[in-house]
């Protein structure tokens, strides 16, 4: 591809994030095109330094300023080290969460303005927009489920308590719905391949150009 794709998974916790982007991948690589997967934050050494403070030092006292503040300095990272040098490649980046998870976790679920908080990401993404964030739309009481089936332990974040997460989840619902960015809702209730259909059919229909004779 000459211009790569800019792919955002997000959701709340459990909603299979991480359990997509492995399969999109998969799915990208086996249609022969490059592919550049990275979590955020994370996906850089600073970005996983941050990751280490905002979630797994669950004793620390982290105002939401300084949390909304330490997630955009490793998107600032991100964006610079990864993302614009894999596209420029003509890979596609497919990114475990980005700019929809702070206006939902750190506007809606931690009570930031809106407007505030997307300034300043705005900076720290130096303008760079998805081409399409897939949202994978489920209850988060069924995301917690899910973790707890694996037995996955908390992190300081899903710690944040049952009030918090409701926030979040309708965050990300009314980001969809306010059509202000480019966004598709993906149910993913359903098995972990029928969601990842429904993945693969939502960036054929985005993407009709890249995707039409691509039909693995
Ligand atoms: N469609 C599905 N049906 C049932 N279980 C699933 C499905 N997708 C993922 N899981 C399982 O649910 C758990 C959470 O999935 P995953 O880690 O992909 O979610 P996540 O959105 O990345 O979570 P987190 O927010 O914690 O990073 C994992 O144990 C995974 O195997
Ligand atoms: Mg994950």
């Amino acid at each position: 591809m000459e211009d790569g794709l800019f792919l955002v998974l997000e959701g709340v916790e459990g909603a299979g994030k991480t359990t997509q982007v492995r399969l999109l991948e998969e799915w990208l690589k086996g249609l022969g095109l490059d592919v550049t997967a990275a979590r955020e934050p994370g996906g850089t050494a600073l970005g996983e330094a941050v990751r280490a403070v905002l979630l797994d030092r669950s004793e620390l006292e982290v105002p939401p300023e300084s949390e909304l503040l330490l997630v955009l300095a490793a998107r600032a990272a991100f964006v610079k080290d990864v993302v614009l040098p894999a596209r420029a490649r003509g890979d596609v980046v497919v990114a475990d969460r980005f700019s929809l998870s702070t206006f939902a976790y750190q506007a809606y679920g931690r009570g930031i303005e809106l407007e505030t908080v997307r300034r300043l990401d705005a900076f720290a993404r130096a303008g760079l927009e998805p081409d399409l964030t897939l949202l994978l739309d489920l209850p988060p009481e069924e995301g917690v489920r899910r973790q707890r089936t694996a037995g996955k332990g908390c992190d300081r974040i899903e710690q944040a308590g049952k009030a918090f997460h409701a926030r979040v989840a309708t965050g990300y619902r009314a980001l969809a719905a306010s059509g202000d960015h480019r966004i598709c809702v993906i149910d993913a209730v359903g098995t972990t391949d029928a969601v990842h259909g429904l993945v693969r059919a939502a960036l054929r229909e985005a993407f009709p150009g890249t995707f039409r004779i691509l039909t693995g």
